[in-house]
């Protein structure tokens, strides 16, 4: 990141050519006032279930899942099951029974965002490898994708780039590029940070509190955000009007983010969202809560106006381009809260299960403390904001005096958003799971690397949105604290949570809720636990990355396990089974009691997570690390 303070004096240069707030948003970061569009509902309740917007979109998924889907079922060839049969009476239910599935890519830095998107494409039905190994066409016959943190970079740069390839998508990343250092020159692919504080400036004299949040968002949406300048003029609700969104041929994007409120503890100046933290979720068509505080959604689109009781205060000053999808990024990701309580504390002050201060086999912040109080001092003496407002991703907030919403909504003139990570549920599965989206299988990728001291994964962020569901009556799996996961080597072996009925939160058989495989990052051919604050990556590397993803998913081209993709199959169908009248037949029965979690504990003390590569078990991570320096 450089000397920021040196930075902001170039940017107080740069105030003198900043440029009035432009109706086109490739103009300027600044947000623009129009007057306010007649017929908009400015609030819902989350009461009334999905959005018109979203279950019209989904409708409309639903048929192009069910192509994709039939062909990836005939492909895997299962024994005694009939697809011909199945997809004729998914069809005949117009298609509302058609299995619901998703994907969550957990937070974790770059290294959940590269490893996330090697898992996207091995189940890629573009990529041939994918075929052969009879998982491509699973991406394909997903309806929801969901991010937060380092799961957003890709949840955002998918569809904000009109979803192609997870190669094509490389090529536009140029993952090699650091966008944190500011002794950079601007060029298409990345600023300086005096242009980066030019832009955040605009926002700041259109009225509107600017946050590190912006900061990163703009620094990192010259990575994964498509357009000139960081993708500038890039909203999160104009995904609505890409071909394949409107086309229906990407799985749907929602983003996860938890927020402060006054009540929350503080450490060094900053404050940590507590447990029950409320969890928003954003999408192109809504913002909003379906629980906690607040229970409401807004449009997206007009996020940043002004609303008193669900009204706008001014007609003539509604708000457009506050959404930008480098914004929505960086509020998602924004930790600046945790980086430097976790540094002034040397990594003690870690009350939820968040990733691991150490960077891969070395001790040492991922994000150096002498750059954050770089930051903090900038934003400090250039825009006077104190560390308790700069620290958080500040919202305008629409739910402002509705009787709704709790009174520590209520009263607040704005949101103060932080990563979703902070909830202690690192893997955005909370979003998905809402019965009204009726998820029957997610894909739960986890590199949240919270297995000390080696940066693997332990179960414990799915375990805390068990522990969440569970506290509000959601039909969830039942997980197993980390010390089981760890026992029975889930921590490094696909495993499914929820199969049977008996083993979820509710035991209801009609709404059982959906099935969850957990994956969590492992070797397999590669050692991906690198750093979460790793800001460069070499194509090299990126390559082994998603070879390591494409083994995981396919378990090495079935060398581990002949039947797993079939397995796959048998879990993607199996909630759909019910509610059309057919049978799980004897092979998928013998797979779900191969792969998923019987309801047997183990809490024995677990030793330190530290596998060799699943399918080179000699070669450790030293001998490893010598020909593959990154
Ligand atoms: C099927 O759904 C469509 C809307 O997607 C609706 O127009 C049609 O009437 C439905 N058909 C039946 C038989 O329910
Ligand atoms: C920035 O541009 C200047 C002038 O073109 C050039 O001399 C310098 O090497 C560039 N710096 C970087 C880091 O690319
Ligand atoms: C952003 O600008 C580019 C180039 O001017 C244009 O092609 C693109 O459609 C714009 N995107 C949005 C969301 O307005
Ligand atoms: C979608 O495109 C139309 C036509 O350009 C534009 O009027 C509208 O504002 C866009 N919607 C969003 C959410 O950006
Ligand atoms: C969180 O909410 C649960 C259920 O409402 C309550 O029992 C618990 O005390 C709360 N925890 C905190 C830390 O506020
Ligand atoms: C908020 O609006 C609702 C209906 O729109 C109304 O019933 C209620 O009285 C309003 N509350 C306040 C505090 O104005
Ligand atoms: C309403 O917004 C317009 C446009 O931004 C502004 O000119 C006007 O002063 C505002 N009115 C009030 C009462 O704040
Ligand atoms: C963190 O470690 C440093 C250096 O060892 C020490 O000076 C400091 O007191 C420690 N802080 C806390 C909160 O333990
Ligand atoms: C698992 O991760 C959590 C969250 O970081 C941590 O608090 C806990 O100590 C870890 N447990 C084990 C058994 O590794
Ligand atoms: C589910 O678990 C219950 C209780 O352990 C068992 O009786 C039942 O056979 C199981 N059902 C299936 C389909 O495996
Ligand atoms: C599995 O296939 C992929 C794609 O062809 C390849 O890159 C990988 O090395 C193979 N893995 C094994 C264990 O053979
Ligand atoms: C791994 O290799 C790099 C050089 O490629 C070296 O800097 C690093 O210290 C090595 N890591 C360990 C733990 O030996």
């Amino acid at each position: 990141m450089g000397n920021l303070l040196t930075t902001a004096f170039l940017a107080i240069v740069t105030f003198a050519h900043w440029v009035a707030p432009s109706p086109d948003l490739s103009k300027s970061y600044a947000p623009i006032y129009v007057d306010c569009p007649p017929n908009i509902n400015w609030i819902r309740s989350s009461s009334i279930g999905l959005s018109l917007d979203e279950a019209l979109w989904v409708q409309g998924r639903k048929q192009v899942v069910l192509d994709a889907f039939s062909s990836y079922l005939e492909r895997l060839t299962p024994d005694a099951f009939d697809v011909g049969e199945y997809t004729r009476r998914l069809k005949q239910s117009n298609y509302s029974d058609v299995p619901t599935l998703g994907l969550a890519i957990s937070g974790g830095g770059w290294a959940s965002a590269f490893t996330g998107t090697g898992a996207l494409r091995a189940l890629d039905s573009r990529l041939d490898a994918a075929v052969e190994q009879r998982t491509g066409g699973l991406l394909q016959s997903l309806t929801y994708i969901s991010g937060l943190s380092g799961g957003g970079f890709p949840t955002v740069s998918f569809s904000t780039s009109n979803f192609p390839t997870a190669d094509e998508i490389v090529d536009q990343w140029r993952p090699e590029i650091d966008r944190l250092s500011d002794d950079t020159n601007n060029t298409d692919y990345t600023a300086s940070s005096s242009s980066m504080f030019a832009d955040l400036t605009a926002k700041f004299k259109a009225g509107f509190q600017v946050s590190p949040s912006d900061y990163f968002g703009r620094a990192w949406g010259y990575e994964f955000v498509p357009g000139a300048r960081g993708g500038l003029n890039v909203t999160f609700s104009s995904i609505v009007n890409l071909s394949n969104f409107r086309d229906y041929q990407m799985p749907f994007p929602i983003l996860q983010l938890a927020d402060i409120n006054k009540n929350d503890v503080e450490y060094f100046g900053f404050q940590i969202p507590s447990v029950n933290t409320t969890i928003y979720d954003i999408t192109p068509f809504e913002f909003g809560a379906w629980s906690g505080s607040v229970n409401a959604f807004t449009p997206t689109e007009w996020l940043g106006t002004r609303l008193q009781n669900g009204s706008t205060v001014n007609a003539s000053a509604c708000v457009r381009g506050f959404d930008r999808a480098s914004y929505i990024m960086g509020s998602s990701a924004g930790a600046i809260n945790m980086w430097y309580i976790e540094n002034l504390s040397n990594g003690t002050l870690a009350p939820f299960a968040k990733r691991s201060y150490t960077k891969r086999q070395n001790s040492g912040s991922a994000v150096p403390q002498a750059e954050l109080e770089d930051l903090v001092t900038a934003f400090q003496e250039y825009f006077g904001e104190n560390k308790s407002s700069m620290a958080y991703a500040n919202y305008p907030n629409p739910f402002s005096g509705l009787s709704s919403s709790s009174s520590s909504v209520r009263d607040l003139a704005d949101l103060e958003l932080v990563d979703g990570s902070e909830s202690g549920q690192t893997i955005p599965l909370w979003g998905q799971i809402q019965p009204p989206r009726g998820l029957d299988l997610v894909i739960a990728w986890d590199s949240s690397q919270d297995g000390h001291p080696y940066n693997w994964n332990n179960g414990t962020s799915l375990y805390n949105t068990y522990l969440a569901a569970n506290a509000s009556g959601l039909p969830f799996p039942v997980i197993p604290p980390a010390s089981t996961m760890i026992n029975r080597n889930y921590s490094t072996r696909p495993v499914f949570f929820g199969c049977n009925t008996t083993l979820t939160t509710t035991q209801n058989t009609q709404m059982p809720g959906p099935i969850v495989l957990y994956l969590a990052n492992a070797p397999y051919s590669a050692y991906t636990n690198f750093s979460y604050g790793q800001t460069t990556t070499s194509r090299e590397q990126m390559s082994e990355i998603f070879v390591n993803s494409f083994n995981q998913i396919t378990q090495g081209n079935g060398t581990l396990d002949k039947e797993w993709t079939t397995c796959l199959g048998c879990a993607a169908i199996d909630r759909s089974l019910a509610r059309i009248g057919m049978q799980r037949t004897d092979q998928c029965e013998r797979c779900m009691s191969r792969h998923c979690w019987d309801g047997k504990y183990d809490n024995r003390k677990p030793g330190v997570i530290d596998p060799t590569l699943l399918l080179e078990p000699g070669l450790g991570f030293l001998e490893w690390n010598k020909t593959h320096p990154f």
